[in-house]
């Protein structure tokens, strides 16, 4: 089976796996976390056709043939994506195990909605949690994302 992640085509072994499963054990791709693995934390959330999902509750079957973005396709070490700038620069974070799965959350957000009011960011992101409590933090950081001009740049590429 084909995958495609980061814009790049994976060949990975094809027995029944969730996608989360598949992301990290056979990509690498350690920045999808495992928390609750029954789809209540979103710490596994990646974009598939730019909708934001639950890894831990896909086949990697499921994604097959669709656009699966990680925390790894967003933005670099050196080029940090706008959204992630605004988390670092608001410290939306305190351990960050969550962080991945609210950035990836917030590119979607943004791109369906470029300027939310604070309940829609609430809301598009009620299913992903912090169990440092930073919620003050990610939503002004969702804030400052969504007026930042560099966003509007790299969103819906
Ligand atoms: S690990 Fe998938 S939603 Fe919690
Ligand atoms: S920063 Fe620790 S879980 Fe969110």
């Amino acid at each position: 089976m084909i995958l495609n992640v980061n814009g790049s085509k994976h060949k990975v072994r094809t027995e029944t796996r969730t996608l989360l499963d598949v992301l990290r054990e056979d990509l690498g791709l350690m920045g999808t976390k495992e928390g609750c693995s029954v789809g209540m934390c979103g710490a596994c959330t990646v974009l598939v056709d730019g909708k934001p999902l639950s890894s831990c509750l896909l086949l990697a079957e499921q994604a097959a043939g669709m656009e699966i973005l990680t925390i790894e396709g967003v933005g670099s070490a050196e080029n940090l994506h706008p959204v992630q700038q605004a988390f670092l620069d608001e410290g939306a974070f305190q351990c960050a195990y969550c962080t991945p799965g609210f950035v990836l959350t917030t590119v979607a957000l943004l791109n369906e909605n470029p300027s939310p009011s604070d309940n829609e960011i609430r809301e598009y992101l009620a299913g992903n949690l912090c169990r440092c409590g930073s919620y003050q933090n990610i939503l002004r950081a969702v804030k400052v994302a969504s007026k930042s001009e560099a966003v509007k740049v790299v969103l819906k590429p």
